[in-house]
């Protein structure tokens, strides 16, 4: 096997200004008129979360490898794919409109569904839509290279939908689209049966990456000039070394961290039951392991986290929040929650505000319930109203804008180390980010400042934003 190598997009197609984790909108296909575009060009678009977003990157490196060429609009490509998202009903309906958009026009285009929707409906989509060629979850990843034979063949109905694998993705080329953090998929799948989720039906088991693999990924980064790498799980702390090296979160998190180099470490995302002091302890000893930790809560009710099968009660949750902020660093954190999963009374959506309180998260992203198909939870009685979902979430949403405005105030005056990542033109500043993952948008006299770590002193804060200046 040749030795894996990584690729910074600059060198495929232009870099966007801002390190964006999703790919930038473009035109929808319906507004492109068909064209003869070569067979060997690939569009790819993202939807959803970091993990497919990096399932993306090497994705497009498996095709690189194959001789392909990405191109920047779907009208200049011969194959088209759509890495998708399932989690709530939204994200599913936007790919299937995506989807629909090729129906009169697609003209010799191969159009390929990857990742969470294509697991979930499977072979339905080549009914539903039969200019659609290829259907692949992510756990098939690795059959890619097959998959695309077989469409270079001249099939035009090519499947990988297996989910019974304890393998994991490994590519010889990943494309980065993010030019100041790099990702490194650390645990594939989960083993988890949240009622709600649909990612065991679609991400399939539960599958670690050696790590030897992983830390040699880390190194190639380090040379190829990353200071940043990303660890990516859906349950990233249950992480368990497969090989004899046997390590743990906690002994796989140092051991990068080790790597000469790396000056921030991040991972993402925690299970609360997966979540011990030892990764306090470590980060407070490792200077290069970022304090910023994103643990989901999803309910500050104990008797919706017992129907949620979330394996922890709200006590059990807050008292892991005791732990970090016990730690020696100031850490952010920040957590997920779900509004009006089914029987959930106005004590229990009480319970997540008064939770917020004891918790002062210092983001949250919340989400009504969505029933999804194959899980648990689809058709579990007492539905709230979607009214009454909306309403919830916007009672949420305004009660931790109030926390967030009143955390972020105690930043004005402290300076902060910034890895500069964006230009807000516009505005005539830059934007960084702390270790704590705040982004701070500055102003500087300096020019080029790109992928370097400048200080900056916080002068405003909103609910949402720091504003500051660069200090010598
Ligand atoms: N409905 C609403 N939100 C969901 N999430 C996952 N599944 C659902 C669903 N069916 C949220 C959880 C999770 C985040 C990624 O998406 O909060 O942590
Ligand atoms: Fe979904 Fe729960 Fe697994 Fe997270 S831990 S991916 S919410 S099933």
């Amino acid at each position: 096997m040749n030795k894996p190598f990584d690729i910074g997009i600059d060198s495929l197609s232009s870099a966007s200004e801002t390190s964006t984790l999703t790919i930038s909108p473009l035109p929808e296909p319906s507004q492109i008129p068909a064209s003869d575009a070569s067979p060997k060009s690939f569009y790819l678009e993202t939807f959803g979360c970091q993990m497919n977003v990096h399932d993306s990157e090497k994705v497009s490196g498996v095709l690189l490898g194959r001789g392909y060429h990405a191109v920047k609009t779907p009208s200049e490509a011969g194959l088209v794919l759509y890495n998708t998202c399932s989690i709530r009903e939204r994200a599913a309906q936007k790919v299937f409109a995506r989807i629909g958009d090729w129906k009169t026009i697609s003209n010799g285009k191969v159009i390929g569904v990857l990742g969470c929707l294509a697991q979930q409906e499977g072979e339905e989509i080549f009914e539903r839509a039969p200019w659609v060629s290829l259907v692949c979850g992510s756990a098939s990843y690795r059959r890619l290279p097959e998959l695309i034979d077989q469409i270079e063949s001249g099939n035009r109905r090519v499947m990988g939908l297996d989910l019974d694998t304890d393998e994991t993705f490994e590519t010889e080329i990943t494309r980065r689209d993010n030019l100041f953090r790099a990702y490194i998929t650390i645990i594939e799948g989960c083993d988890y049966s949240c009622a709600y989720c649909v990612v065991p039906h679609t991400r399939g088991p539960e599958r670690s990456r050696p790590s030897d693999a992983v830390l040699a990924e880390a190194r190639r980064l380090a040379d190829a000039g990353y200071t940043e790498i990303q660890l990516l799980g859906q349950t990233v702390n249950s992480y368990r070394d497969p090989s004899p090296r046997g390590l743990d979160f906690v002994g796989l998190l140092r051991a990068v961290a080790e790597v000469k180099g790396i000056r921030r470490v991040r991972f993402t995302t925690s299970h609360p039951n997966d979540f011990h002091r030892e990764i306090i302890d470590a980060i407070d000893e490792t200077p290069a392991l970022c304090d910023h930790i994103h643990l989901p809560v999803q309910s500050g009710s104990t008797p919706i986290l017992r129907a949620m099968r979330r394996t922890y009660t709200r006590d059990e949750y807050l008292e892991k929040i005791s732990w970090i902020r016990a730690g020696r660093r100031p850490y952010s954190i920040t957590s997920d929650a779900i509004v009006g999963f089914p029987g959930e009374t106005e004590k229990d959506f009480e319970d997540t505000l008064s939770l917020l309180d004891s918790a002062q998260f210092d983001a949250v992203f919340a989400f009504t319930y969505s029933p999804r198909p194959n899980t648990p939870a689809q058709h579990m009685p007492d539905a709230i109203p979607e009214e009454e979902k909306s309403r919830r979430l916007a009672v949420l949403l305004e009660h931790q804008r109030q926390i967030q405005a009143k955390r972020n105030e105690i930043f004005v005056g402290q300076s902060f180390e910034l890895l500069v990542d964006g230009r807000r033109t516009k505005r005539d500043q830059w934007a960084g980010r702390t270790t704590c993952n705040r982004i701070v948008n500055f102003t500087t006299p300096r020019e080029i400042l790109l992928g370097e770590y400048v200080q900056a002193r916080v002068t405003q804060a909103g609910p949402n934003s720091l504003v500051g200046e660069q200090v010598f």
